[in-house]
Parts: C-alpha cells; sequence; structure tokens
C-alpha cells in the first residue's frame, strides 16, 4: 500500500488521484465539525467553494441550512459557523448543510479526481484506518492547509493515520511527504492537543475565543464515522 499527502490542495493538481483513497483532512475544524454533525444526525453536507454560491444554493433550497466562515468567524446570514458547537442535534438532526469554509471545501473539491474520498480528523482515526485497510487502495491524503501554505495540524493528523497504517502490519511505502507527515506526528509524543493548541491556526482560534473547539478537535476516536464525498455530497454511506 502506497501513502502519499499533499500539504496544502494546490499540490493535488500535480498528484496522481486516479484509483486511489482519498482522506480529506481539516481538522481545525471542518472534518472534525462534519464528523460531530453526523454523530448529531445531520443528514448531509454539500460542500460548496465560495459564498455566493452558497447563498444561490440555499436560495433554492429553503430546506438546507446555510454554513460556513470566513477567518473561522460565521458569515453574515448564515444560519451556521464552523464551530462543531454549532452543529447540535436540535439544529442539525436531519437537515443538509450546505458549508463553504477557507480551506476545507477547497481541499474537497480539488479532490475530486480520487476513486473514493473520505473525511479523516483525530475523531474518527481508529475507524477511518479500518476503512482504508477495506477499500484496499493506494492512498493520498489531502492536507487543507490555510490559504494554499503548509498547516501544522493538518499534516500531524496525516502522520497519525500513517501510525495508524503502520501498526496493523500492512505493508506501506510512504512517500517524502508522507514520511515528513510521520515524522511530525511522532514528534507530538502522544500530545494531540497541545500540538493542535501550539499551531498557528490554534492560536488563533484560542484568540478569537475559540479554544473549546480545538479541544473538540483534538478527541482522539471520540467517533466511530467515516463520511464519503460523492456525488457532490459528504454523508454517511455504512
Ligand atoms: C478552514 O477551512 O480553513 C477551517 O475549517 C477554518 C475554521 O477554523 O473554521
Amino acid at each position: 500500500m502506497k501513502i502519499d499527502l499533499a500539504f496544502t490542495p494546490l499540490e493535488l493538481e500535480k498528484k496522481d488521484l486516479e484509483g486511489r483513497s482519498v482522506v480529506v483532512i481539516d481538522t481545525l475544524r471542518a472534518t472534525s465539525t462534519m464528523i460531530v454533525a453526523l454523530e448529531n444526525g445531520c443528514s448531509a453536507f454539500i460542500p460548496v467553494a465560495t459564498v455566493e454560491e452558497a447563498r444561490d444554493l440555499a436560495a433554492k433550497n429553503f430546506e438546507f441550512l446555510l454554513a460556513g466562515e470566513r477567518r473561522a468567524l460565521p458569515l453574515e446570514g448564515f444560519r451556521l459557523g464552523n464551530s462543531p458547537r454549532d452543529y447540535r442535534s436540535n439544529t442539525v438532526k436531519g437537515k443538509t448543510v450546505i458549508l463553504t469554509t477557507s480551506n476545507g471545501t477547497r481541499a474537497l473539491l480539488a479532490s475530486r479526481r480520487g476513486a473514493e474520498i473520505f473525511i479523516g480528523s483525530f475523531l474518527n482515526l481508529g475507524a477511518l484506518t479500518q476503512r482504508l485497510l477495506d477499500a484496499g487502495r493506494d492512498i493520498l491524503i489531502a492536507c487543507a492547509g490555510e490559504k494554499d501554505l503548509f498547516c501544522l495540524e493538518d499534516t500531524v493528523c496525516g502522520g497519525a493515520i500513517i501510525e495508524r497504517l503502520e501498526k496493523t502490519g500492512v505493508p506501506i511505502s510512504k512517500s517524502d511527504a508522507a514520511k515528513a507527515a510521520k515524522v511530525l506526528y511522532d514528534n507530538c509524543e502522544g500530545d494531540v492537543y497541545g500540538a493542535l493548541c501550539d499551531c498557528e491556526w490554534g492560536r488563533y482560534l484560542e484568540g478569537l475565543g475559540l479554544g473549546k473547539d480545538v479541544r473538540i478537535c483534538a478527541q482522539i476516536d471520540s467517533s466511530r464515522l467515516v463520511p464519503v464525498y460523492r456525488e457532490g455530497k459528504i454523508f454517511l454511506d455504512r
């Protein structure tokens, strides 16, 4: 099983996605939030690239919830932001959510050439590892990054996935990027919450009073859900 990793969505244009399982990671906070929302009964997400596109789609589908952020702040006129705490059961149960975020939705849209696309975070590490083994394909880990630049938290999460896969004993060959991600994860010495608090975006969220979101996004294996991104929607297929 070959594992490669893209540090930013821009790299995906140069990566071989065909025939691969792609894992999209936006640790702080989009993919973590999606998993919390689906745990709380949300039916599906529709990721879109721009605020205007999200507004237009919501105008045609009044029953959908409009959600998103820029610079981590909720958008004017949107029903939800991108905090996992926004997605309580009494808000999202049975609902479809239109979502646009600064980097996470861009990474999703850039991953569409993949054979199968999974939503990854620290919350679903174990279940995701099993799903990747079941799929049996080579893997491309797609980090959302920050404005097409490297971000530590997504790469460390990618390294955590690699560690889990290696622990299963399945034969794995890592690209240089995948090797680097594993080294960065090992460097955390198991303190994922500390790593998320110490990265640039984690400190930025803390500065906005959103430190509780960082703790939620560090809850390793708190979910057994592995959402897929297929035909324009993110949902649970199992
Ligand atoms: C992103 O897409 O860059 C993040 O999810 C932003 C956030 O913290 O909501």
